[in-house]
């Protein structure tokens, strides 16, 4: 079994244009502090047509094999975690591995869970290296997602975009997972959110949903404190278990729910202490373990699989020196549902890596838009034929309509 295994590479990509949500709240006659500080969310990553899932998976695979070139046969699985595909039957990872022209020797396969899809593949990838069924090769999870509600809906300001490419290996220079199973799961089956066939926009209960998710996440934080305090992760001197890890990063469907998480997971910590379940310093605590991570879902909205890491990427671009070595927790939900909560070590190097300038320049590159573009877009991500293409500094997978049944893709 190998024990160091993890994140060594990462880069993200979003959409070029965002929505900012002070535009959508004065055109939904909806007082704008409900969106900026009752959801905690600015803008929001709008995709053209296009933009599609698999054209934001291929450019984040495209962007990371850019900044950490690697040799392509060292590549062993392609997994990618998804509730937006494209096709019921063809998985994004084929389409991903023909736009970049990955090698035929390796596994390729899209993992649903909806927004847990990401870290399932994620799991995937290290149980393949940490089993020795990799054979030393290397492994990519990505998380691409399109989030969609209906217009004018309670969901319409919690949307968003994006994809996150990670390699998977032994020299885990970003991120070592406490691996393997130092992670608390906790699944039931629940209608809090869900897409049936035929449909782009997800249906949700959105207040159900929030409550499900906390349940969740009980169970999950409390598994994996367990396991934690077995293999003596725990600070001993910590009075407050979660206040051992450095953050915590949780996924966000938008912000302010990573506010309720955390209060969450303290109460959960105080309870089992048989202590009331506020000690007042949950503001506090918030800002230092979790708020670093919330920049890019801030300015994303949610991008379901992708949202966690998303938060991930932004933590490692503006901490990483200070976080080198120290642990942090992660945690992932996705409706239905399903959840985990697991831990990692950020790696020495992450502050040196490349993810810093990508992540900076995925958002410098954006161009704000009206509520009018927006709803035009937003029409046209349902059209099959070709849409117009964008000139871009950096080079970007589009989608290019529907030849003979069959979805192309062009390197713009
Ligand atoms: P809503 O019902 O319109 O909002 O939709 P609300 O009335 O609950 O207000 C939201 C917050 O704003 C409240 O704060 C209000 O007090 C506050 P809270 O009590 O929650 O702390 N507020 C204001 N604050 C300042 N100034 C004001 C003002 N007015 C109100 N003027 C809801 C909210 C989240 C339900 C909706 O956006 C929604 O349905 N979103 C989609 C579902 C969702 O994101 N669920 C999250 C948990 S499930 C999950 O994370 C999984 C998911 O990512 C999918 C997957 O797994 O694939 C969604």
């Amino acid at each position: 079994m190998k024990n160091q295994i993890g994140i060594e590479a990462m880069a993200v990509h979003v959409p070029k244009r965002y929505l900012d949500l002070s535009d959508l709240a004065a055109a939904r006659g909806v007082d704008p502090a409900k969106y900026t500080i009752g959801l905690g969310v600015k803008e929001m990553a709008v995709a053209d047509s296009g933009e599609d899932t698999v054209a934001l998976a291929a450019t984040a695979l495209l962007r990371l094999l850019e900044q950490h070139p690697i040799d392509r046969t060292r590549i062993g699985m392609l997994a990618v975690g998804t509730e937006t595909g494209v096709d019921h039957s063809k998985p994004i990872a084929s389409y991903v591995q023909g736009c970049l022209e990955l090698p035929q020797t390796m596994r390729t396969f899209d993992l649903k869970h909806a927004c847990y899809g990401g870290t399932a593949a994620l799991m995937a990838c290290a149980d393949w290296i940490a089993s020795g069924s990799g054979a030393g090769k290397v492994a990519i999870a990505i998380a691409a997602d399109i989030a969609r509600y209906e217009l004018g809906s309670p969901g319409e300001p919690t949307q968003g975009a994006g994809a996150v490419a990670m390699l998977v290996s032994d020299d885990p220079r970003l991120l070592t997972l406490h691996h393997p199973a130092i992670s608390g799961v906790s699944s039931a089956d629940v209608h809090d959110f869900w897409r049936p066939h035929g449909r782009r926009e997800a249906l949700v209960d959105g207040h159900y949903s929030i409550e499900c998710y906390l349940e969740a996440l009980s169970g999950a934080y409390r598994g994996w404190r367990a396991k934690a305090a077995e293999a003596d992760l725990i600070d001993g001197d910590a009075r407050v278990p979660s206040e051992s890890l450095a953050r915590i990063a949780y996924h966000v469907p938008f912000c302010k729910m990573a506010q309720k998480a955390h209060a969450r997971v303290r109460a959960v910590d105080l309870e089992d202490l048989g202590e009331s379940t506020t000690d007042g310093i949950e503001k506090e605590s918030f800002e230092r373990q979790v708020a670093p991570s919330l920049a890019l879902p801030r300015r994303i909205g949610n991008a379901y699989t992708a949202s966690l890491y998303l938060g991930v990427a932004g933590l490692l671009t503006a901490e990483g020196s200070s976080l080198a070595r120290r642990p942090i927790g992660l945690f992932s939900y996705g409706s239905g549902c399903t959840s985990e909560f697991f831990s990692a070590v950020v790696g020495e190097r992450a502050a040196t890596s490349a993810l810093a300038r990508d992540v900076a320049q995925a958002l410098e590159e954006r161009e704000r838009i009206g509520v009018e573009e927006y709803e035009r877009l937003i029409a046209a991500q349902a059209s099959s034929s070709a849409p117009a293409g964008r000139p871009s500094s950096r080079s970007t997978f589009r989608f290019a309509g529907v030849e003979a049944g069959r979805r192309r893709y062009t390197r713009a």
